[in-house]
């Protein structure tokens, strides 16, 4: 072989070997690349115990969170590979929907609100789903997938073994937890530890309040804000850097005044306490312009009218929060200009870091 030859071969082999090596590599892997733990944005962390999604116990790994986000938005979750998390909790609208109610599996309507779980890592009080049921994100992970009416599955073990079917998944199960082994354990944990990196902060308001940017709002929403935090007493239950009290109040959404009775008792169901009928958790405010229409039940279209709402005392019913009843119906009356600076206060609560979209390729 002359010389000329040997050479041309030779780079005929380096870019086969170059061409195999990159087939070596799934599609999927570079659809979803290991990326490091993001930093809280401004405005989330600096005040709590831990600072970081990295300080926290069991903190969540770069392998779990890529391993959660192919789960989170995976069809094949669902019984007939059509609802992914997703599908319901949606990025574009902060991980919530533009929708009173979810779809499931076959077109199925729910009767509640898919909130949005943005900044839940750091929740004061861990209770989730709209009435609490669950105790944390991983315990509420599992729900929607053996829910009839969501993901379909028959029960946690037809989803396990299903996903041991995709031969892809097990090398970042591996990755994540050690060993290759495919638990519900370990899928709601990965899926876990991807909500968790969810964070939103940095809005406008954050900005002007912690960043010291006295321009980062306008004067509507410094208005906005000192009638929140003042006046309209909206601070009560709607505090932190959450804007939410982990409890659960009565607001009167639901009732049904001829009937006398609630669509949805919400934390009644968990607690049996009759003071806890049709009350539900405080949801946070972070970005929730994003994902009207609003309440439990979707039943509020816009910011405004959710004000005028609270303007009116709520809607009375025999359980209806003290703090509605007595401090709204009467002392709350806000001008036409004082309602739109309640809503430019809560649009300046958009925020940032949170923010994905779907992996363009799965593990199969
Ligand atoms: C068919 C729509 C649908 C699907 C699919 C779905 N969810 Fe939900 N999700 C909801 C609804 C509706 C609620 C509120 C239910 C309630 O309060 O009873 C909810 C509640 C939640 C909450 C609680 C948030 C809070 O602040 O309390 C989290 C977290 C969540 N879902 C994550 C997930 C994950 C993870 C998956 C996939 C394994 C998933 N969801 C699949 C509709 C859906
Ligand atoms: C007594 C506690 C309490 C007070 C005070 C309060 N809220 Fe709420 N807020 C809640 C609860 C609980 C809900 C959810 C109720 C439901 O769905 O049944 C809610 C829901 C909301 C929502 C809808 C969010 C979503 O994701 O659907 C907005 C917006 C809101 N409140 C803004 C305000 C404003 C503005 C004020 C002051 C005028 C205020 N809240 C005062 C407890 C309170």
């Amino acid at each position: 072989m002359n010389v000329q030859r040997r050479i041309a071969l030779l780079s005929v082999m380096i870019v086969m070997g170059a061409v195999l090596g990159r087939a070596q590599i799934p599609s999927w892997e570079s659809a979803n690349p290991i990326v490091p733990i993001p930093d809280p944005p401004l405005g989330i962390g600096a005040t709590e115990k831990y600072k970081t999604l990295t300080e926290f116990p069991d903190a969540p790994t770069p392998e779990r969170v890529r391993l959660g986000r192919w789960l989170f938005f995976d069809k094949r979750l669902s019984a007939d590979n059509t609802i992914s998390c997703a599908s319901c909790h949606q990025p574009k609208s902060a991980f919530s929907e533009n929708t009173p109610v979810s779809t499931g599996i076959g077109g199925q309507k729910g009767n509640r609100k898919a909130p949005s779980f943005l900044n839940q890592a750091w929740t004061a009080t861990p209770h989730f789903f709209w009435d609490g049921r669950a105790a944390s994100l991983e315990e509420q992970a599992g729900g929607p997938m053996v829910n009839p009416i969501e993901m379909g599955n028959e029960n946690h073990d037809v989803v396990v073994q299903k996903l041991s079917d995709i031969r892809g998944y097990a090398k970042h199960f591996k990755e994540a937890f050690g060993t290759e082994e495919i638990s519900i354990e370990r899928v709601t944990k990965a899926i876990a530890d991807y909500e968790r990196t969810r964070m939103s902060g940095n809005s406008p308001w954050d900005k002007w309040r912690k960043g010291g940017d006295r321009n980062a709002v306008s004067q509507e929403v410094k208005k906005g804000h000192e009638l929140f935090f003042g006046n309209a007493f909206c601070n009560n239950c709607h505090l932190g850097q959450n804007f939410n009290d982990g409890k659960f109040h009565n607001l009167g959404i639901g009732w049904d005044p001829e009937a006398k009775k609630f669509a949805d008792e919400g934390r009644y169901q968990v607690t049996k306490m009759d003071a806890d009928r049709g009350a539900f958790k405080t949801p946070s405010l972070r970005d929730v312009s994003k994902h009207a229409p609003y309440m439990h039940d979707g039943s509020i279209k816009t910011l405004r009218e959710v004000v005028e709402l609270y303007i009116k005392g709520g809607n009375r019913n025999p359980h209806l929060d003290r703090q509605i009843d007595h401090r709204f119906a009467e002392q709350l009356d806000l001008s036409e200009n004082e309602i739109t600076a309640l809503v430019k206060f809560m649009e300046a609560l958009d925020g940032e870091g949170y923010q994905d979209t779907e992996p363009t390729a799965f593990p199969q």
